[in-house]
């Protein structure tokens, strides 16, 4: 298919299926503020410090033994709250010691995040269904010490955004910064930094073109929550 056939092949939007009340309106009205509520509850019991405007489809799961920020109308889509990596749900694990931040009006979608030592997703960043983060190699790389858990594992800070795109399905490994708009194609295993204003795709991740900074005072999202589709 060559690039005019895919500017002529349109997806309906407006025609919808009757099961399409319980993914959209349905839960819009009722889902939605249910689970987010709940996922409020569950944070904030786990110590989390949660901003306003939290929305969250489906159930998250989480272990939090760090410290986990949550910032200004965040959504979060879980299971199949986003059929992109719906078998998994969303899901959040700080060991002791390790800090997460997710900042204001970032989106996110089944996405594992592990963090041993620190993760930063900053704000307005979108982050695609399936998606990895792990700051930690999460056992020792010699053998014997990997058997008895012995000694070091490698761990180290990673930085997304702000307003980031990350594709379906990308890893991010550990002491990766992924810089102010740069764009991450789906599938791919990021293990190098990403400049801004970049994209950049593949296993492992490799540029593939230089992104045009946005005009000045241009705003990329609302500054709330009621526009904009989830990732
Ligand atoms: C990264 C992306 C935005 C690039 O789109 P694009 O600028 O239109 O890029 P093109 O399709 O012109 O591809 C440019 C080159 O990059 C390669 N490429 C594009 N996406 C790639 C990917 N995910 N992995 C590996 N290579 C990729 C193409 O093969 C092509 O290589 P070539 O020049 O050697 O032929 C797009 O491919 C993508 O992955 N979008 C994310 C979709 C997604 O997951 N959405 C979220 C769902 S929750």
């Amino acid at each position: 298919m060559n690039r005019s056939d895919a500017t002529e092949c349109s997806v309906p939007t407006r025609r919808r299926h009757p099961l399409d009340l319980f993914t959209s309106g349905f839960a819009g009205l009722v889902v939605r503020p249910v689970s987010s509520a709940y996922a409020r509850l569950l944070l904030c019991l786990w110590g989390a410090r949660v901003g306003r405007g939290l929305q969250v489809m489906g159930r998250i799961r989480m272990r939090l033994l760090g410290t986990l920020t949550v910032g200004d109308w965040v959504h979060i889509r879980s299971g199949y709250a986003n059929y992109v990596g719906g078998h998994q749900p969303m899901a959040i694990w700080i060991c002791s010691g390790g800090h997460v931040t997710i900042g204001d009006r970032c989106r996110l979608s089944n996405t594992t995040v592990v963090c041993k030592a620190e993760v930063a997703i900053l704000p307005e960043t979108l982050i695609g269904g399936g998606s990895r983060i792990y700051d930690t190699d999460f056992h020792q790389l010699d053998p014997l010490d990997r058997l008895s858990n012995t000694g070091p594992v490698a761990s180290a800070p990673i930085r997304i955004g702000p307003r980031a795109f990350l594709g379906g399905h990308v890893t991010v490994l550990k002491g990766v910064t992924i810089g102010e708009g740069a764009v991450i194609g789906a599938g791919s295993i990021v293990t190098r930094d990403v400049p801004a204003f970049e994209v950049w795709a593949g296993v492992p991740a490799r540029l593939i073109r230089v992104l045009p900074p946005p005009s000045s005072g241009r705003t990329l999202l609302q500054n709330d929550s009621a526009s904009g589709q989830g990732v």
